[in-house]
């Protein structure tokens, strides 16, 4: 089965062709464009100019892989939500007109559901390069897939949620942010550090040459037994030591010793958290996801632990941690397998608040 997946929930336009056979996923084709570059001048995501982007680009993107009259694609899937409602709707009404001019099944994804099958995806030769067919599958792929019952730790740059994945499309959550996500945390202190958008990348970056020990920042609820989060405190917790010191802006140490301890505060309350999670679930594979996935401390931090507790460990290629449309067309092929799931192409609405982990 191929499925064309469509992303537009942010700031990234996304197509991806995806071809699904049992439990293999393999890209044919995955293209991001994304807007970071016009909405860093306004410091976050402007919804109004996003949806703008996103129809400006999205039919030379599909065109340049998909053939006009939808010819070998026997399925759509387009991100529903969450995400920014102008935003969203561009995706959703595109796809909604070629599902219907090409009398396709629709399938209604969330993102959240997509950045967890992340996950499942392989590169196709044509994306992936150099790699052979008897390199490509089997071996490696069973090393990766996540068994069931996964635990997800999923953080991006609007949730930060633990969520029991007992079978495909069957969640629970077991624990979210009572306040800010941990995508947030690091946006808005990068922001205040004088740091591009968006914040995670930049922070890393400038914590590479920094001293994580240099400053205690709060670990939130980390007393507290419960499995959720909060990220709120950090933003006063680095206001207040800017204040404290002068000349800030220009002591490159400090700076980089503020970003060390500020991703130190953020990994170290995922990692123990979802640590906790562990011993209380006892799951057969733990898998982090979504865009702050991509730090590289966290996925490091993540994959020991799981390895001292002799505990399979799945994540995302690099390049599907953050927003894109095989993750979508991941999400819809698992979604298609039963025909209940395809809506009426006229009746789907995007949904800003889109939950389906309950
Ligand atoms: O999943 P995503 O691409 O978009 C949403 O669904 O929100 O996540 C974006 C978030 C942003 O907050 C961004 O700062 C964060 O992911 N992020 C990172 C890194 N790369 C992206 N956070 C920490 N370290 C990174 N390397
Ligand atoms: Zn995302």
């Amino acid at each position: 089965m191929r499925i064309l997946g469509i992303e537009s929930s942010c700031d990234e336009t996304a197509i991806a062709l995806l071809k699904g056979e049992g439990e293999r996923l393999l890209v044919e084709s995955s293209l991001v464009l994304s807007q970071v570059q016009i909405h860093a001048e306004f410091g976050g995501v402007v919804p109004e100019v996003a949806a703008r982007q996103h129809l400006k680009a999205i039919f030379p993107l599909l065109r340049s892989k998909v053939p006009v009259n939808g010819a070998g694609i026997d399925a759509i899937a387009v991100t529903q939500g969450p995400g920014l409602a102008p935003a969203l709707r561009t995706g959703v009404e595109v796809a909604k007109t070629l599902a219907w001019s090409w009398k396709k099944p629709l399938l209604g994804v969330s993102h959240m559901e997509g950045h967890i099958y992340a996950s499942w995806l392989q590169d196709s030769m044509e994306d992936g390069g150099r790699r052979t067919e008897s390199e490509d599958t089997s071996s490696t792929s069973d090393l990766r897939t996540p068994h069931f019952p996964v635990l997800c730790l999923v953080v991006s740059g609007g949730h930060t949620e633990l969520v029991l994945m007992k079978g495909h499309g069957e969640y629970e959550r077991l624990g979210e942010t009572l306040d800010d996500a941990a995508g947030e945390a690091f946006d808005k202190t990068a922001k205040m550090l004088g740091l591009s958008y968006p914040g995670g990348p930049a922070i890393q970056e400038l914590a590479k040459g920094g001293d994580a020990k240099a400053f205690d920042f709060p670990r939130g609820l980390l007393n507290r037994p419960d499995l959720n989060f909060s990220f709120s405190g950090l933003k006063t917790s680095v206001l207040y030591t800017l204040r404290k010191q002068e000349n800030w802006l220009n002591d490159p140490v400090f700076r980089a010793n503020i970003a060390a301890s500020l991703q130190e505060a953020i990994v170290d309350v995922l990692v123990r958290k979802t640590m906790r999670a562990v011993k209380q679930i006892k799951p057969a594979s733990l898998m982090v996801v979504g865009g702050v996935s991509a730090n590289l401390a966290l996925r490091e931090r993540l994959a020991s632990a799981a390895a001292e507790h002799h505990l399979h460990f799945a994540l995302p290629p690099l390049k599907y941690s953050l927003d894109n449309a095989a993750m979508i067309a991941a999400a819809g092929y698992f979604r298609a397998q039963s025909e209940v799931n395809f809506v009426d192409p006229l009746m789907l609405a995007a949904d800003p608040n889109l939950d389906i982990f309950v």
